[in-house]
């Protein structure tokens, strides 16, 4: 028996040194960590269970019989993040550069199998080379089954990938199918296809940082929802990320202790918006002051920052947030704000995450760009999104909410549940310029008149008032009281029962 215990030793041994120390010093040299390293970060002390150590490839084209590695480039299992099972696959650089092949994709298969089967969240760790070339359509096949698995898990449980060296080809659409996506800075890229291949093609130079670094996917792309420094880094903030998710889209919000009364006024919150109504202020700070222990964590920070989504807490329940962010672009909506937060609303609302949305909107951008590059669309996307979300939805509009971007903004009209506003709020079809401009256009060369409109149209529309008398505002509330306002909001919504009527699904607007 000793010798059958030793044998089983002696092949872990060689399994867990994947493609040898010499690879293993090559991918610490690059700053990043193996596949094995990484798993052991992201998961709880010794909570790793691992799957098919032992697979090997079959392949025996190209004197592939000869190259056999346990494993086959990609580690899986499952573990758990602060006692909560998630499940988990890192592509493992140092075997065929992490390339995929037909039994490295049956490996991943498993595991989101078993992840779907079990109601838990999956992430990925990615660090690969594509299509192991030598396998041909049976690495396609390979990519085509993971991606069908992402679609069926989709909405369902939680999906996360991490890109945390190459990611090119085949690899870049499985992440693209999960609900977030987080990059190492400097040291991974994602691209369909690589420099060579676009030089070849369009005859553009260019790296593959310029191509597909975090700098390009967290600012222009959106590809990615964010990007840390390093490989630790990006790990440790990925098990805050979970605590924040419910396992699943049938799992109730996790919930932590939280530490900070919520019946606390916050008498700075008074003094936020300020006298000028066209003074910027940073909304984080409202976010901050509502959230436990001001955690929040924010999806796309670098992407579209009129408008701010993540994950606080609230009596230690998971909130989402999503608020027009007056230091930028003066908060308005364009094509880019509303796809990010229609993205995240819809995330809220697939796992029954409560949505909290601030307002403070100018309206829509205009201009020919937008209107080019498909505002209409985009912004209904928000608007969809808004609309069929069932979740608790809780709008407070702390300044302007203008135009059509007052009906988008969780408005009452879409299901609000509850809808608040702080005596700074304006309400209104347009601010007071534009609307005396139009409507009291006769009298535009008349400075007199016109001051004396623009009076009238502002001590009428520009307050919470007329929307309150119609009970479109549930409330005008003290801003030192947003926090108990909210809190008490979401402990009276934590029953809500409501159901759009049965469709194969939806048709919003892509
Ligand atoms: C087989 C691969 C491989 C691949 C890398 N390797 N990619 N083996 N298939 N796709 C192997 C290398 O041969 C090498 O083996 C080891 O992994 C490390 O690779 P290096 O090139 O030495 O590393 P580096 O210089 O860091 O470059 C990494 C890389 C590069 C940028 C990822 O390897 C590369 O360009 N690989 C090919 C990428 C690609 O075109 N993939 C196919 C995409 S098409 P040794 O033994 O020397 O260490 C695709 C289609 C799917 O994915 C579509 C589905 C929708």
């Amino acid at each position: 028996m000793k010798e059958v215990l030793l044998e089983l030793e002696r092949r872990r041994a060689a399994a867990r040194e994947g493609g040898g120390q010499r690879r293993i010093d090559a991918q610490h040299a690059k700053g990043k960590l193996t596949a094995r390293e990484r798993i052991e970060i992201f998961l709880d002390e010794g909570s790793f269970e691992e799957f098919d150590m032992f697979v090997e490839h079959r392949s025996t084209d190209f004197g592939m019989e000869k190259t056999r590695i346990s494993g086959d480039g990609v580690v899986t299992g499952w573990g758990t993040v602060n006692g909560r099972t998630v499940f988990v696959f890192a592509k493992d650089f140092t075997v065929f550069g992490g390339s995929l092949s037909e039994a490295h994709a049956e490996k991943v298969v498993k595991v989101q199998e078993m992840a779907l089967k079990n109601r838990a969240p999956i992430i990925g760790f990615y660090d690969a080379g594509g299509a192991r070339i030598q396998e041909g359509v049976a690495a396609l096949g390979g990519y085509a089954e993971i991606f069908q698995r992402n679609v069926l898990a989709s909405g369902v449980i939680p999906q996360i990938s991490v890109i945390m060296g190459p990611c090119a080809g085949g690899d870049v659409y499985s992440p693209a199918m999960t609900d977030f996506i987080f990059m190492v800075r400097d040291t991974s890229y994602m691209f369909v296809t690589g420099p060579d291949v676009v030089k070849t093609v369009t005859n553009e130079t260019v790296t593959a940082e310029e191509l597909g670094g975090a700098s390009v996917h967290t600012v222009k792309s959106s590809i990615a929802d964010g990007a840390y420094d390093n490989d630790v880094e990006a790990l440790l903030q990925m098990r805050r990320l979970i605590d924040f998710l419910p396992t699943s889209n049938t799992a109730d919000l996790p919930e932590l202790e939280s530490f900070q009364s919520v019946s606390d006024p916050d008498y700075s919150l008074d003094r936020l918006v300020p006298d000028n109504a066209n003074k910027p202020y940073d909304i984080r700070e409202l976010i901050l002051k509502t959230c436990d222990e001001a955690d929040f964590f924010e999806i796309q920070a670098s992407f579209a920052k009129n408008i701010v989504t993540g994950f606080g807490r609230v009596e230690g329940r998971t909130v989402g947030f999503v608020a027009n962010q007056p230091m930028v672009l003066a908060g308005v909506l364009d094509s880019d704000a509303s796809r990010k937060a229609a993205r995240f609303v819809r995330f809220c609302d697939c796992f029954n995450i409560p949505i909290v949305t601030y307002v403070d909107v100018p309206g829509f951008l205009p201009g020919t760009a937008q209107e080019y590059g498909g505002l209409i669309k985009h912004g209904a996307k928000l608007l969809f999104a808004y609309a069929e979300a069932t979740v608790p939805k809780i709008t407070l509009i702390t300044r302007k909410a203008f135009g059509g971007a007052y009906d988008v903004m969780a408005s009452k009209h879409l299901r609000g549940d509850i809808n608040y506003a702080w005596p700074s709020a304006q309400i209104a079809v347009m601010g007071a310029k534009g609307a005396v401009e139009i409507i009291f256009r006769k009298d535009i060369d008349d400075p007199e008149k016109i001051a004396a409109h623009t009076k009238m149209y502002e001590d009428r529309f520009l307050s919470p008032f007329v929307a309150a008398e119609r009970g479109y505002v549930d409330e005008v509330i003290m801003p030192h009281s947003t926090r108990m306002r909210i809190a008490r909001a979401l402990r009276m919504l934590r029953n809500k029962d409501l159901k759009n009527p049965w469709k194969k699904h939806d048709n919003i607007p892509l």
